[in-house]
């Protein structure tokens, strides 16, 4: 399934499931660089399903998960009954107390509307000296997948698909850092290559898991034929024989509010 089009709505806990639990998994060192102590107020922005909320919460810090569809919300409360969740866009919420710090795996690259927004919140939600931990898809992140979604695109004579990600590189995000206000202390640029063990069709699964808007209003006919290409097109960089690895790129850094 893909997540919900993210939206300023009200604090609201209803919601359903989602299967992607290597997300979190591989987010887990990141909680290792907040380092949350007991007694700390954490924010989670973008939690999902609060796996990582939780772990944050095992080390004695009191954490409050926020996401901007409530479907994530809802399965966060159920999964985690003693922990704080609720409803928020990155791109509009506000706190009525700041925190120590504000997390954030895997979920900033969907907040592309305004990431300059963004980070301007994160700052309002920080004491000063508070750190903000992230890590989120980074410049060239699935190159080759989206490499192959426009090649199909344009050979089924359909318009550029209009991607819903913000992957900066580590120079304008540390730039957009600097100036709102943050001191950045560690930044990181990497490849990390990652099974898609949960898109056993292989490329195609993946568009409709992860960039299911792009398939929004074209004629149904075309979908299967057209994703199909896709997979031929992708199959050389990213087919091996054990199965599809996606081509993620990541951008991992903690700042600290002046
Ligand atoms: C890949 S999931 C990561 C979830 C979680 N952080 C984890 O590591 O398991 C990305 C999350 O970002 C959320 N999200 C996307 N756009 C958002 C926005 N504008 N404001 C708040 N959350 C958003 C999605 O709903 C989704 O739960």
């Amino acid at each position: 399934m893909r997540y919900d089009a993210p939206s300023p709505e009200r604090w609201d806990h209803r919601g359903f499931d989602t299967g992607f639990g290597y997300v979190s998994a591989r987010g887990a060192p990141l909680v290792g660089l907040l380092d949350p102590r007991p007694g700390e107020r954490v924010l989670d922005l973008g939690c999902g399903t609060g796996v990582l909320t939780a772990e944050i919460a095992r080390h004695g810090a009191s954490v409050l998960g926020i996401d901007g569809s409530p479907a994530m919300i809802e399965k966060a409360l159920a999964r985690y009954p003693g922990l704080d969740f609720g409803i928020g866009d990155g791109h509009e919420f506000t706190v009525a107390q700041p925190y120590d710090a504000v997390f954030s795996n895997a979920a900033l690259h969907w907040m592309s509307r305004d990431p300059g927004r963004v980070i301007d919140n994160v700052r309002a939600a920080l004491v000063p000296g508070g750190r903000f931990v992230a890590e989120l898809g980074g410049a060239g992140n699935c190159a080759e997948l989206t490499a192959a979604m426009s090649t199909a695109w344009r050979e089924y004579g359909l318009r550029e698909p209009s991607l819903p990600w913000y992957f900066p590189t580590p120079a304008e995000y540390a730039a957009r850092l600097e100036k709102a206000g943050f001191v950045v202390r560690l930044l990181e640029y990497f490849d990390r290559p990652t099974p898609l063990d949960e898109c056993p069709g292989g490329a195609s699964d993946w568009v409709r898991m992860f960039a299911g808007s792009v398939l929004e209003g074209l004629p149904p006919e075309i979908v299967a034929p057209l994703l199909g290409r896709v997979d031929e097109l992708a199959a050389p960089a990213l087919r091996r024989e054990t199965g599809w690895m996606a081509d993620y790129v990541r951008l991992r850094f903690a700042a600290v509010r002046r």
